[in-house]
């Protein structure tokens, strides 16, 4: 569509104008706000940003306004950690766990990652394609307009390569855009319980050489822990996903310090995730190699545990940290950013432009897409939500609360729920 898009009266146009890449150190809380501010696109790309009175004499006449109406409007939410296909809830699992068993311990009796793949396995492509519509909905109506989307509870080559073709469609027939990760690893699967190693080469020589000949994921990610996959497992994994081409992500440190992060260091990863007990030593190796730390407090919290990532550690050492939902039916079945910004906040101590910064750039620059998506300049991408509050910080102050009242991908709006009046032509 030709028409173009302006926002005008932003009270705080959040735009994150700055280099596009990882914001590190004291630059993650700087978000260059402009007071009263107006953005124009066209074409789905952002042309021009500044005050209201600079953008709007520039916009033609017949431009589709929306009146921020004194919101805050800052970029979509790029969630660059969730697993979003799958059949079936772990209800059952939330109440085991209210009543004192861990997560580790539900997962050791059969439940746990294996019960979702038991019910992913049993359900069809469409079956799979309609709940994940849902749940593209729910992203959106968040306010999150890109996410890095997790295969892994299928665990055969036919039933791995069925939820990453879910993925696809979901990114061609959906708003939201969704970024392809291979996580074949993720659980020793039921039939493969006493035979490890036979998994492990299924994953390496069938799923991963499928994967990548069909073109179906652009990163290969690992669940590096002591009762899922080694590091040396998840080293063999990765070294030859990295050789098919693909790039690197890792679940590391989550549930014990087991040396995920040297080895998201050592492979050049472009993100480990996770960490909630990474060491000093860790931060530094990741720092040293330009990975950046994807933290998840939703998993925290909702498996009721207190130890969080040290975000204030990261990055006063000057490590690149970027949040996400980690939204999946077992640990964190959260899609909303808004509600990870608030726990960041009150269990990490990061400030709120930490956490906005940690939701928008960072999470681009982790997904390598920093020159198009997380920040509102000219020549992005026009990813913009507007939020029903008139300053930042009450995004993640009013916690529970869903601010996003308006989402536009691409220069479309494809979130209004504010009502008819709100939005005319010029
Ligand atoms: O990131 N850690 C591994 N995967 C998910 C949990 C998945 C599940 O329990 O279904 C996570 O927390
Ligand atoms: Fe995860």
């Amino acid at each position: 569509m030709n028409r173009e898009l302006l926002i005008t009266h932003a009270s705080q146009l959040v735009t994150l104008a700055g280099p596009a890449r990882t914001r590190v150190g004291a630059e993650m809380r700087e978000l260059a706000i402009i007071k009263d501010g107006a953005v124009l696109a066209r074409d789905g790309v952002i042309v021009a940003v500044g005050a209201t009175s600079e953008v709007e004499p520039q916009a033609a006449v017949d431009a589709l306004h929306l009146d921020a109406g004194s919101s805050v409007v800052m970029p979509g939410f790029v969630d660059a950690h969730t697993h979003p296909v799958f059949a079936g809830t772990r209800e059952d699992e939330y109440e085991m766990r209210a009543a004192g068993m861990t997560y580790q311990q539900i997962a050791a009796s059969g439940g746990g990652i294996r019960s979702t793949v038991r019910r992913t396995r049993a359900a069809s492509e469409d079956e799979l394609f309609e709940l994940g519509k849902i749940r593209a909905g729910w992203l959106l109506g968040h306010g999150t307009t890109t996410v890095e989307a997790k295969s892994g509870y299928g665990l055969t080559v036919d039933d791995e390569l069925k939820i990453l073709r879910v993925i696809r469609r979901l990114n061609d027939e959906t708003a939201l855009e969704l970024i392809p990760t291979f996580l074949g690893a993720h659980e020793i699967p039921d039939e493969y319980r006493n035979k490890r190693e036979d998994y492990i080469r299924l994953v390496i020589d069938e799923m991963l050489p499928r994967v990548a000949a069909e073109g179906l994921a652009r990163y290969c990610d690992v669940f590096c822990e002591s009762h899922v996959f080694t590091v040396n497992d998840s080293r063999r994994v990765l070294t030859r996903a990295k050789e098919l081409g693909f790039g690197i992500r890792l679940h590391a440190e989550q549930l014990s310090l087991s040396g995920g992060a040297s080895l998201a260091a050592e492979l050049g990863a472009a993100s480990a995730d996770h960490l909630e007990w990474v060491d000093q030593a860790g931060i530094e190796a990741l720092r040293q190699a330009g990975v950046i730390a994807i933290l998840l407090p939703g998993a925290v919290f909702n498996l009721g545990l207190t130890r969080y990532a040290p975000a204030r550690a990261m990055i006063d050492a000057g490590l690149g940290v970027a949040l996400a939902t980690d939204f999946n039916p077992g640990s964190s079945p959260t899609p909303s950013m808004q509600m990870i910004l608030s726990i960041a906040c009150t269990q990490m101590r990061m400030t709120p432009a930490e956490v906005i910064t940690a939701a928008t750039i960072n999470g681009a620059c982790s997904l390598g897409c920093e020159a198009r998506l997380g920040s509102i300049e000219s020549g992005k991408q026009a990813d913009i939500v507007m939020h029903d509050c008139s300053d930042y910080r009450q995004i993640p102050y009013f916690f529970g609360v869903n601010h996003a009242v308006v989402v536009i991908k691409s220069g479309e709006v494809v979130v209004d729920t504010r009502g008819d009046a709100s939005t005319a032509s010029r």
